[in-house]
């Protein structure tokens, strides 16, 4: 039997891409910037198998043309890119990659953390534009990490990283979440609390929950006005989960000390953005999961949950499982048709 076909979105690190095309007809888009709509759905229609990052659109507009696509496999834990319910209909599997990157992007949540307590851009700013002309006991002072009170929203893989990391730095920790999780509850003295209530005593508040249609714009003026105006914003969520003007106005008028920002709305932000004009703002470029040893396993578990399912098995990271029966009869009937 033919090798099924598979595209992937991009070069990935690792040994992933070798894996795909030992047991693949593998076809790659080599360029630097995500393929374009039309690409994506001229290859989505001939294809049994697609890898897709958090850049590719996956709409029922793409799935419409998809008569050979049995498997959608997302690198990435948020899934905010396909129209899941879309896939559910037209019989595609989709799938994920959690768990492997939660150490990683909780490290970056402390490194952004961090930064904007210690303004530690806004050093490197003041050395590199050769004004440090003397050890000043004033001199970009900031306020402390350790000690201070953390409210984290969505406590999921990452969610909970940050939590265990925060015990490290003697922190309090507040929680906010859809479910109350009273294990991790215990195991890390946390407390849950409503969301208004979790923002009126943090002095740290850090997104990590999905973006779905309920937590769109979650942050927006009235939640900003809820925190403290000595308060840092740390986002490694997704970007829309803040409402980016409001956002920019809390810190302009000084209602909120400062936001971290791996994430924006809309990737990447513009070089004339008015966020990036003001001195308490870090930014990063959707970095949070980047380090080497991380993205090859998160590019190794795309593929491998890939192929299990062009294989006939619904990997544990599916998010549709719930579509078993009728996926199985379409793969078969889609695996048998030349693409
Ligand atoms: C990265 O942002 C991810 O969702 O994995």
């Amino acid at each position: 039997m033919a090798k099924p076909v598979v595209f992937v979105t991009r070069r990935l690190p690792g040994g992933a891409l070798d894996l795909l095309d030992q047991h693949t007809d593998l076809r790659l888009w080599e360029e630097e910037a995500p393929p374009p709509d039309r690409e994506l759905l001229r290859q989505a229609a001939r294809c049994h198998g697609l890898l897709t990052l958090l850049t590719d659109r996956v709409d029922d507009k793409l799935l419409e043309g998809a008569d050979h696509l049995v498997v959608v496999s997302n690198m990435a834990t948020g899934i905010d890119n396909i129209d899941v319910a879309a896939a559910s209909e037209r019989h595609v599997l989709v799938t994920r990659t959690p768990g492997v990157l939660s150490e990683t992007v909780a490290d970056f949540t402390f490194a952004l953390m961090l930064a904007a307590a210690r303004r530690v851009a806004e050093g490197d700013r003041y050395v590199r534009a050769g004004r440090w002309k003397t050890w000043g006991p004033s001199t970009l002072l900031g306020c402390d990490v350790f000690g201070a009170t953390l409210g984290i929203v969505g406590l999921g893989g990452v969610g909970m990283e940050v939590a265990r990391r925060a015990r490290g730095f003697g922190m309090r920790i507040l929680y906010h979440s859809r479910t109350r999780k009273p294990a991790p509850e215990r195991r890390y003295r946390m407390t849950f609390l409503p969301l208004d209530d979790l923002l009126r005593q943090s002095d740290f508040v850090t997104l990590h929950a999905a973006l779905t249609p309920q937590t769109r714009q979650l942050i927006g003026k009235r939640e900003l006005g809820l925190m403290k105006d000595t308060a840092v914003l740390v986002n490694t969520g997704r970007g829309p989960l803040v409402d980016q003007m409001a956002l920019y106005q809390a810190l302009k008028a000084g209602r909120i000390a400062g936001a971290a920002l791996d994430v924006t709305d809309p990737e990447p932000i513009g070089p004339d953005d008015p966020l990036l004009s003001l001195d308490n703002v870090v930014m990063a470029p959707h970095i949070a999961s980047a380090s080497m040893a991380t993205r090859a396993r998160m590019a190794m578990l795309a593929a491998e949950n890939l192929l299990a399912a062009l294989a006939g098995r619904i990997p544990r990271d599916s998010v549709n499982r719930d579509i078993a029966r009728a996926w199985r009869a379409a793969r078969r009937r889609r695996l048998a048709s030349p693409s």
